[in-house]
């Protein structure tokens, strides 16, 4: 036995032996990251691979638990299969669950765990992800989102837990949850705290766009979290796709390394983001100019999806000619390898499949539902409408929102994007609010409101955004509700009778004209395959308690508009209907 393989020896000491054993072609597999669509076994094998990933929406066929286990244990043989046996670390965006795999627990997003003010559910949430995780193999994950999102124009602002920073600092504790104490054998996942730096501070809420602030106000806003997740020995940092001033984090040594690295003491796995080396300069795709900036700027691991075998050529040139220090290459592994025997993926490199059992059990949906029902915000309530009391009553529901899991759960769920439909196994908000009614109640349903009349003692109207993901869901223009979502709500108001509109988004919308309508207003935000959370407030089985995570514009005119700035919103930062008294 080689002395890196002896698992009684400290980590740092295994960490020297097999560095000294490693080649310069090794040392710069250690630091590529290749997407799973793009590279295979063989390629793990030959090119000493140290990572891959799935990027969103990249799933094996059938897309199963057990074909993801297989998959993994596949990949990870085959880098055991090279001389020195080191294991890969694969890499998946579990941002709300494990949502790439069809029958997954999927949580509401951030935005939504914001609102519940609660970081010990958000602790236990960490702790089922990393769970499920593990039942497909996986130890590499690339969550939290700990961006502190200033304009809700910005396409991920449903990835937030808040405007903030306060917020996304207490929401750490999803780090916790993930990996534990530490970084550590399964089923400890190891957490990635992302977008490092400024990601929701970008102008106009550009998604990858430039945040134009002094050092003094970024740090004030935006690094707080960053800190929370160091104390917390968050394993990896995810490096921007923004700018700051001007210039891409990416390539930032002074955030980087004098920052985050000295100044901080980060220790862990300086992580870029999908091709981030390409735009370093403005250019499509990256040349020796970007990789010397990013590696030296102190990215350590380097996400490559496509062009790995250009990176790993053009990284070695750079080495060759002194560009880059041999120095910085040590620095990469040393960081690298350390998380990998930290894991202790070197004696237990496969699946645990005793975990796989978990992914979407009745347990972690329950944990879930209690999530869902914690994050509902309500924001009016018109003559002590809600709660809506169980039994005799007959129930209208209507909305393109109100029996569809794809809506429920938005992007990042089973594609990159997200999509409408019965996407994967979870329970509607219909289907939630037919159980909460009750057996003596009758609910009908017609997603454009057809059929209602005055007979109904009441009608809700489950309306919103369809799923989206990163740039594709910025709004530079009108934030108003679809057409569509109008006529119907319009339909219900027609027939006379009491409107209960519930909002499911990834953000605050321009609702202020419309509201007067509205007999009782609730953010439901993106809840998730657990929609009877939903109809637990709705129907009073669990106490309304959300409080809003961002302020509420009045119009589009107020964007940006914050906490303390001044303005009137239509709902402050940290507004919330309590059912029972109707006051805040
Ligand atoms: C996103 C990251 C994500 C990565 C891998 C990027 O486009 O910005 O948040 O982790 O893709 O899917
Ligand atoms: C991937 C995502 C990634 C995105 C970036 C998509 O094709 O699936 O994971 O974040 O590209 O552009």
């Amino acid at each position: 036995m080689m002395r890196y393989q002896d698992p009684a020896l400290p980590v740092a000491e295994r960490v020297d032996d097999l560095l000294a054993r490693m080649s310069l072609d090794e040392k710069i597999g250690q630091m590529t990251q290749a997407e799973r669509l793009e590279s295979d076994e063989a390629d793990v094998t030959a090119y000493r691979l140290g990572s891959v990933l799935s990027g969103g929406g990249s799933v094996p066929e059938p897309n199963a638990p057990k074909t993801w286990a297989d998959m993994y244990d596949g990949l990870q043989r085959a880098a055991l299969r090279t001389p020195l046996g080191i294991p890969i670390l694969y890499g998946v965006d579990a941002v709300h669950g494990h949502g790439n795999v069809v029958g997954a627990t999927v949580f509401p997003h951030n935005i939504g765990l914001g609102a519940t003010r609660d970081p010990g559910l958000v602790r236990e949430i960490g702790a089922a992800v990393a769970r499920e995780v593990t039942g497909t193999g996986i130890t590499w994950n690339f969550a939290p989102c700990l961006g502190v999102v200033r304009n809700p124009r910005w396409g991920r602002t449903y990835e937030s837990f808040g405007e903030l920073s306060e917020l996304p600092v207490v929401m750490t504790s999803y780090i916790a949850g993930l990996q534990g104490p530490r970084v550590g054998p399964p089923p400890s996942v190891m957490a990635t705290a992302k977008h490092y730096i400024g990601d929701g501070g970008t102008d106009d809420g550009d998604d990858q766009g430039d945040t134009r602030l002094s050092e003094a106000e970024l740090r004030v806003l935006h690094l707080p979290p960053f800190l929370a997740a160091l104390r917390l020995g968050v394993g990896s940092i995810m490096i921007s796709l923004s700018a700051w001033n001007g210039v891409k984090v990416h390539g930032h040594r002074y955030l980087i390394t004098d920052v985050l690295k000295n100044e901080l003491g980060f220790t862990g796995i300086v992580v870029s983001d999908w091709n981030g080396l390409d735009e370093i300069f403005g250019r499509d795709e990256f040349t020796g100019e970007e990789v010397r900036a990013a590696i030296n700027a102190g990215i350590d691991m380097v996400m490559v999806p496509e062009r790995w075998r250009q990176f790993i050529d053009v990284l070695r040139e750079e080495v060759k000619a002194g560009r880059v220090p041999m120095s910085r290459i040590d620095d990469a592994n040393r960081r690298i390898l350390t998380k990998k025997f930290e894991q202790g993926l070197f004696e237990h490199p496969l699946t645990d499949r005793s975990y796989l059992e978990l992914i979407g059990s009745d347990e972690h949906r329950a944990l879930a539902r209690r999530a869902v029902a914690a994050s509902q915000v309500v924001l009016k309530n018109e003559a002590g409408l809600l709660p809506l009391a169980p039994g005799a009553r007959r129930i209208f529901v209507a909305g393109r929102a109100a029996d569809d899991i794809g809506m429920q759960c938005g992007g990042w769920t089973i594609s990159w994007q997200g999509s409408p439909g019965a996407i994967t196994d979870g329970t509607t908000i219909l289907e939630g609010v037919r159980a909460a009614a009750g057996p003596d109640a009758t609910v009908v349903h017609d997603a454009g409101g057809a059929g209602i009349d005055s007979s109904f003692d009441v009608a809700i109207a489950v309306v919103g955004e369809e799923p989206y993901a990163e740039d594709e869901g910025d709004l530079p223009g009108d934030m108003g509700l679809e057409a569509c979502d109008l006529e119907t709500i319009a339909r219900l108001r027609e027939a006379g009778v009491p409107v209960v509109v519930v909002l499911v988004s990834g953000r605050p919308l321009d609702i202020a004209a419309e509201l007067p309508g509205w007999d009782a207003f609730v953010a439901a935000w993106l809840p998730g395959t657990e929609g009877d959370g939903v109809a637990d407030v709705l129907f009073g089985a669990v106490p309304a308690s959300g409080r809003l995570p961002v302020t509420w514009m009045r119009s589009t005119d107020q964007l940006p508009i914050n906490d303390g700035d001044g303005q009137v919103p239509l709902f402050p930062y940290g507004y919330g209907l309590s059912l029972d008294s109707g006051e805040s």
